[in-house]
């Protein structure tokens, strides 16, 4: 039976070490930290992960202004929404929840975003720097809650054969940018037009998996004693909420895996809070906060 790894109770733990942060910099005097999230339209599933963000962010002492937008907001109206936060020195972190409608210019908008408020680090001057292994990349917040679930749990990531499923700028990516940072592991990112899925992820040994399929992966895919970390949110049509892998059975066979729910969701929002406090620290002339350093 392998280890689970609980992103749900690491969560709890940083977020309590965040709230005492943040309750030390109001005894200094000094203000809360601020997010602005903008969310458009009426996608279910992000009103649920919005709302999750703006529960987390009470929790711990950041003021979150959550701005609901209607469907058919323009381009050019969020383009203004966004200068004038960009203008606002007392907002830290600006994120734009993702997906945004079909009539909008998704990279325009990420563009749009002061990347030194760009919580996300979707903007391009932070994935240039995390390609290009500079420190002060703001690291999207899966992969760096993954990275510090990994480190948590001290699972071994050094010279380590690494598969990622999924090719994302959200998770696959930049999830594969780390592993790259310095020489740290060989990395295999594959995607929709992998002829032989299986024939990647039976050599990981870390298994990334972020495509959105439940059971895509399954326990003869796999290695004995591999480490999956299952990004996959998916709901079936009972009403349970599953991954992108055959949980059950692959847990007999790894050393490691993340529960869903329970693993991967929790970490990437405490990571958007570390992130946070990060942008208001540097901001105040502190160091960023170690846990966003990778
Ligand atoms: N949609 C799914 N994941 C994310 C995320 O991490 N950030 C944003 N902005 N949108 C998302």
């Amino acid at each position: 039976m392998a280890l689970i790894l609980d992103g749900k109770s690491l969560s709890k733990k940083i977020r309590e070490e965040l709230k005492k942060e943040i309750d030390s910099y109001i005894q200094k005097g000094m203000r809360n930290p601020n997010l602005v999230v903008i969310l458009v339209g009426e996608d279910p599933a992000s009103q649920v992960y919005v709302e999750n963000k703006r529960k987390a962010c009470r929790e711990v002492g950041i003021n979150s202004m959550v701005f609901k937008l209607p469907e058919n907001t323009t381009q050019v109206e969020l383009l203004e929404l966004i200068g004038k936060f960009n203008g606002d020195d007392d907002i830290d972190g600006i994120l734009v929840q993702l997906p945004l409608p079909s009539h909008i210019n998704t990279q325009e908008i990420i563009e749009a975003i002061n990347p030194h408020k760009d919580v996300d680090g979707f903007h391009p001057e932070n994935v240039g720097k995390l390609a290009t292994g500079k420190s002060d990349a703001i690291i999207p917040c899966t992969p760096l809650g993954i990275w510090i679930m990994l480190k948590h749990y001290k699972i071994p990531t050094f010279k380590r054969d690494v598969v990622i499923v999924g090719a994302s700028n959200i998770v696959g990516k930049p999830m594969g940018l780390l592993f790259l940072k310095n020489e740290e592991a060989p990395v295999s990112i594959c995607h929709i037009n992998t002829k032989d899925l299986r024939s990647y992820t039976k050599k990981a040994e870390i298994l990334i998996v972020a495509v959105g399929k439940p059971n895509l992966i399954t326990e003869d895919m796999v290695k004995e004693g591999v480490v999956v970390i299952d990004v996959g949110i998916n709901r079936l049509e009972d009403g349970r909420l599953v991954g992108d892998t055959d949980f059950g059975a692959i847990k007999e066979k790894a050393y490691a895996i993340t529960p869903v729910p329970g693993g991967v969701g929790p970490m990437t929002v405490a990571s958007l809070l570390l992130n946070t406090v990060s942008i208001y620290r540097k901001k105040h002339g502190f160091a960023p906060h170690p846990l966003t350093e990778v």
